[in-house]
């Protein structure tokens, strides 16, 4: 009998490993491994959340069209050219689908998020990585890497696990280098957390090979509901439609995103005071001897001598009770990922670091 084989490259991918959230035997532990919002979600959504609840014999919609006019009037969009799915992971994993199979090639930059080799991969198609300049995206790197095979470049701005971003000017360069027939993504996950950014929406509107993701996971703090959506040219937004299951999202997951992003003054609030920890933490690390890019978004990627240093630190933390991420699946062994969370953790993880330093000097 001939042997039972999945689609090529699908063998090839390595399993996600999501950010650890306990530690055994103990109960004072704070999780600042996967980018999650300290204030959680806004109380509004938590209500509409529970309302839903009472319509869990309904089938949902399958055009979220509520959810898409709210998106459009706080984010100023047209309704028509969004399209919503189970986190930006969803949106990410369509256009993979959509457009890259066998033989063409996706390409996305050398510490980027996991998901786009993964996605990649999953379709059939080659990921290839182009290089960063200290850990910043190279638009001049990403241009020399594609070719007639490329199809999707993948460039999150803010990154992730970088926390750098590079301006309006340089992405307008690489949308308008890339070779005919390969579409730029725009992965807006940390968009909220940036000053004076538009997450590329002004991109999208004056190109027809840009689209923008983005995500309620991150400053909406609804990751645990999964929902996501992306923005671009009204017939790529009809593709993905295609292959979108009808019910991806619930009642549930529609209503809660649909009164998170109504709820300005509570993102707001968050956007905040996330910028105001971001840059108290990254002053106490270096204060304590760990230096860090200046991060646009709600994480700081802390630097170490080495490997085992940033390791050594990572166990420290995790007996005072503090979870990072490490980063070497992301070629970035020699650092950790820690996200802003509120005050009292981010006191905490100072006076941890500091001790760690001290006991090393
Ligand atoms: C850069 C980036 N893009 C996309 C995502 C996916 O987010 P979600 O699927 O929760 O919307 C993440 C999550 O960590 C991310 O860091």
């Amino acid at each position: 009998m001939a042997p039972i084989t999945p689609q090529q490259g699908i063998m090839d991918i390595e399993l996600y490993q999501g950010g650890q959230s306990s530690l055994p035997g103990r109960s004072d532990v704070v999780k600042l491994s996967s980018n999650e919002n300290p204030f959680g979600a806004s109380p509004k959504s938590i209500e509409a959340y529970a309302r839903a609840a009472h319509d869990l014999h309904r089938y949902p919609s399958t055009d979220h069209h509520s959810l898409r006019v709210a998106i459009g009037e706080v984010h100023g969009l047209d309704p028509d050219r969004i399209i919503c799915g189970v986190g930006s992971d969803e949106i990410i994993h369509f256009l993979c689908q959509a457009y890259a199979g066998p033989g063409d090639e996706v390409l996305y930059t050398e510490h980027g998020f996991l998901m786009y080799r993964i996605s990649a991969s999953a379709a059939g198609a080659t990921p290839v990585e182009a290089k960063e300049r200290e850990r910043v995206t190279d638009v001049d790197t990403l241009l020399a890497a594609c070719n007639g095979n490329t199809k999707l470049v993948f460039v999150a701005n803010p990154n992730n696990p970088t926390g750098t971003m590079i301006g309006g000017n340089e992405l307008a360069r690489l949308a308008d280098g890339l070779p005919d027939g390969a579409l730029l993504v725009l992965d807006g996950a940390y968009v909220e957390f940036t000053e004076d950014y538009d997450g590329g929406t002004a991109l999208v509107d004056s190109r027809d090979n840009v689209v923008m993701t983005r995500t309620f996971s991150k400053l909406y703090g609804l990751g645990g509901l999964r929902i996501g959506w992306g923005y671009g040219p009204r017939d790529i937004i009809d593709v993905l439609n295609r292959i979108r299951g009808p019910f991806n999202l619930s009642n549930a997951q529609l209503a809660a995103a649909e009164a998170a992003v109504r709820d300005r003054a509570f993102a707001a609030k968050c956007a905040t005071e996330n910028r105001r920890m971001r840059a108290w933490l990254a002053d106490a690390l270096a204060e304590a001897g760990v230096p860090s890019d200046t991060s646009c978004a709600n994480f700081i990627l802390a630097r170490f001598a080495d490997t085992d240093e940033a390791t050594a630190c990572d166990a420290w933390l995790r007996e005072a009770g503090l979870i990072v991420r490490q980063v070497g699946s992301y070629k970035l062994p020699h650092c950790l990922r820690i996200t802003v969370g509120d005050e009292s953790a981010c006191r905490r993880v100072a006076t941890a670091v500091r001790a760690f330093k001290e006991s090393r000097a």
